[in-house]
């Protein structure tokens, strides 16, 4: 597609209908790498290179948040080096992504267990947060050491320990308390849920918030994914009809 098409491609789009949070599920950086007879390592850098795409289109098209589903619980039992890997990727990308974050009005978020990230990383990061903390235009939450799981056990012990002490009176637990004990206490739910190279399954990534969401599931590997895939995608979130258990 021409670049003449792809901008007439968002045109078409409903600016006043735009899900207010969008997260993703960046999977299939390993299959693209393996495809091009490449490292996976190679994979997960031109996974980068789809993450600066993906956000500059939020950022243009006026959406408020992004979640991305960067690196689980689960990826810890990677292979070392591969671990090693995606932490030096995400400590360059960090340092190169700053300047462009701050002059555009980002703000970065993390959620997951930050404090399991290599001293370097957690340092960046912090920086990157710290730089962009007043911005507004665009949230940007990157999930780091995420795992759902790990988060709602993580929120039952608070408000057992809250309980406990007397803070809080067991019976007034409701889901706004829940939804206070989590990483993402200070977001919207996500609108909508995407997830790349064609697996149909959650793998651990935000059970609670996405009770309502919208699914897409794309077969295109992250690598390959690009605005004009999001903005059809975004199209046709646009054309559902959400109920929310209504008639
Ligand atoms: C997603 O790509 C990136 C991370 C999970 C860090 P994968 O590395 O899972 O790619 P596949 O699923 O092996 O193709
Ligand atoms: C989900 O992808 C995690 C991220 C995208 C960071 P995985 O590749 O780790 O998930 P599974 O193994 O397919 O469930
Ligand atoms: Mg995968």
């Amino acid at each position: 597609m021409n670049s003449s098409s792809s901008s007439q491609n968002s045109e078409d789009l409903d600016k006043t209908k735009l899900p207010a949070h969008v997260a993703i599920i960046m999977d299939g950086n390993g299959r693209w790498a393996k495809k091009h007879l490449l490292s996976r390592i190679k994979g997960h850098e031109k996974g980068a290179e789809a993450v600066r795409t993906v956000v500059r289109a939020c950022r243009e098209l006026g959406i408020a948040y992004l979640t991305l589903y960067a690196f689980s619980t689960e990826n810890w039992q990677r292979p070392q080096k591969e671990v090693a890997a995606l932490m030096t990727l995400l400590t360059k990308f960090l340092k190169s992504e700053q300047k462009e974050l701050a002059a555009k009005d980002i703000r970065l978020a993390a959620i997951g267990q930050i404090e399991r990230l290599p001293a370097n990383v957690q340092q960046v990061l912090h920086e990157t947060m710290e730089l962009t903390r007043s911005n507004s235009a665009l949230q940007l939450n990157l999930a780091l050491s995420y795992g759902s799981r790990t988060e709602i056990v993580r929120m039952a012990r608070q408000i057992a320990k809250e309980a406990k002490s007397e803070q809080l009176d067991p019976d007034d637990i409701n889901a706004e308390i829940v939804a206070s004990h989590l990483y993402t206490k200070d977001m919207p739910d996500p609108d909508l849920l995407i997830r790349t190279s064609g697996e149909m399954r959650i793998s651990n990534f935000l059970l609670w918030q996405i009770a309502y969401a919208e699914i897409y599931v794309t077969p295109t590997y992250w690598p390959d994914f690009g605005k004009d895939e999001f903005v059809e995608i975004l199209k046709n979130y646009q054309q559902r009809e959400r109920r929310f258990g209504q008639v």
